[in-house]
């Protein structure tokens, strides 16, 4: 097979540092590929007035797969003060690189494993009968609507007269809104498209199938949110009738899943939800398994796939002469980089060398050791970035 072309998006701050462990160990663990550097992020917002560079998608489109680390982004007012001073007053606007390749390649479907690592110290654990300790083991993979729902964009403050006007024609806003003035009004809105929706579901129970789920869990929250939520359960009951007779579909509601999973989290599968009660359904879940040094996550379009870690760029310990954070939720991403383009092999002896270094608790960075982030942690027996990747090398 032709060698591959990966497109690396390190982006700022930690995103940088843990994306150049995640090819240490990609390359320790026998994958041959070239990599391509994009541009991302803020330095490019500061010298162009664009985080996320026309030759950049022209990068992707061309090579498809890329791993990205971790964006900045600050608030509008902030991001425009630290504009190069010749671009100042020209009128570009910051908006989030990652969101902005989310949109500009449909990559609607978002899937994030959370599945607990044995002997992670930060595992959650639960009182059981009597005096007894539960630490159940988790492996629940949540499929998350990317692109529309709530973070769809489609919002107005003091909406334009005509969507006001269409608002009014609805009874419930008469009733409810009808007498606040317009300019009070704030209006965010929660569109779901057939087609996406579809694409979400279907994502779920493939992988459901494949993998040996025994069920999926729709959670949204159906009894009050009618019409989006009703008709991705109408959907999702009609599908899983037709097409996936032996997968059991479970409907749960946001606000209960948030309460069950701290009950019982290992009884759920897959997950899918739309967009905004997927982002809280995986940040619960990632909470079981680690956090944020764990939680890795796929962003997948027709085209185009992007692999990346959940967390952000950390800057506060993006400076430190020698990193101190976790480099597995990265080099996890890269490993569902490698099961998306067929390279299950290497996949697999990557998590198991990362499975085995968290079993024997020898090598653990600051977060597994429930410290506080601060440069000293090295010197008080946390390893560092560098260290964590080491080790995991060292078991391939
Ligand atoms: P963050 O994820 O960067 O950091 C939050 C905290 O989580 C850190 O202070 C640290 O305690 C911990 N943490 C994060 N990654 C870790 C790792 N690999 N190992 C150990 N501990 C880790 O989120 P925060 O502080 O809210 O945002 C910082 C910047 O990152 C902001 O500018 C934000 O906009 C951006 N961000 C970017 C994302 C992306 O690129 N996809 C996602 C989330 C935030
Ligand atoms: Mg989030």
């Amino acid at each position: 097979m032709a060698k591959r072309t990966i497109v690396t998006l390190p982006g700022d701050g930690i995103g940088k540092t843990v994306l150049e462990e995640s090819l240490r160990v990609l390359t320790a663990a026998g994958f041959d590929a070239d990599y391509v550097e994009g541009d991302i992020g803020w330095d490019f917002w500061c010298k162009e007035g664009n985080p996320l560079p026309e030759r950049t998608l022209k990068l992707l489109e061309e090579h498809k797969i890329a791993l990205f680390g971790a964006i900045t982004s600050k608030p509008k007012d902030d991001a425009a003060a630290e504009l190069a001073p010749e671009l100042r007053d020209k009128g570009f606007v910051y908006s989030s690189p990652i969101v902005g390749l989310r949109q500009h390649f449909d990559l609607d479907i978002c899937i994030r494993p959370c599945q607990s690592y044995k002997g992670n110290p930060l595992n959650f654990i639960r009182r059981g009968k009597g005096d007894s300790i539960e630490e159940p083991l988790i492996d629940v993979v949540i499929f998350r609507q990317n692109t529309e729902g709530l973070y769809g964009g489609v919002e107005w403050s003091d909406p334009p007269q005509q969507v006001y006007d269409a608002l009014y024609t609805h009874p419930k806003f008469r009733q409810n809104f009808g007498s606040t003035p317009k300019n009070e009004l704030a209006v965010s809105t929660r569109i779901f498209t057939k087609k996406y929706t579809g694409r979400i579901l279907k994502a779920a129970f493939e992988h459901a199938r494949k993998f040996g789920y025994k069920s999926v869990t729709l959670c949204e929250k159906p009894n009050v949110i009618r019409e989006t939520s009703g008709m991705m359960l109408k959907m999702a009951k009609e599908m899983q009738k037709k097409e996936y007779p032996e997968i059991q579909l479970w409907n749960t509601n946001i606000d209960a899943q948030m309460m069950w999973l701290t009950k019982n989290p290992e009884d759920y599968g897959v997950i899918v939800a739309g967009n905004m009660f997927g982002d809280i359904a995986s940040d619960g879940f990632a909470g079981l398994i680690g956090g944020l040094g764990f939680a890795c996550s796929a962003n997948l379009g027709e085209q185009v796939a992007v692999f990346e870690p959940t967390h952000g760029s950390a800057p506060k310990y993006a400076d430190f002469d020698v990193s101190i954070v976790n480099p597995i939720a990265m080099i996890a991403s890269a490993c569902m980089m490698l099961d998306h383009i067929g390279e299950f092999e290497i996949s697999k002896k990557i998590k198991n060398a990362i499975a085995e270094v968290i079993a024997e608790g020898k090598v653990k960075n600051y977060d597994m050791m429930k410290m506080t982030g601060n440069a000293s942690v090295i010197n008080e027996g946390a390893a560092s970035t560098t260290q964590m990747t080491d080790a995991i090398i060292a078991k391939l």
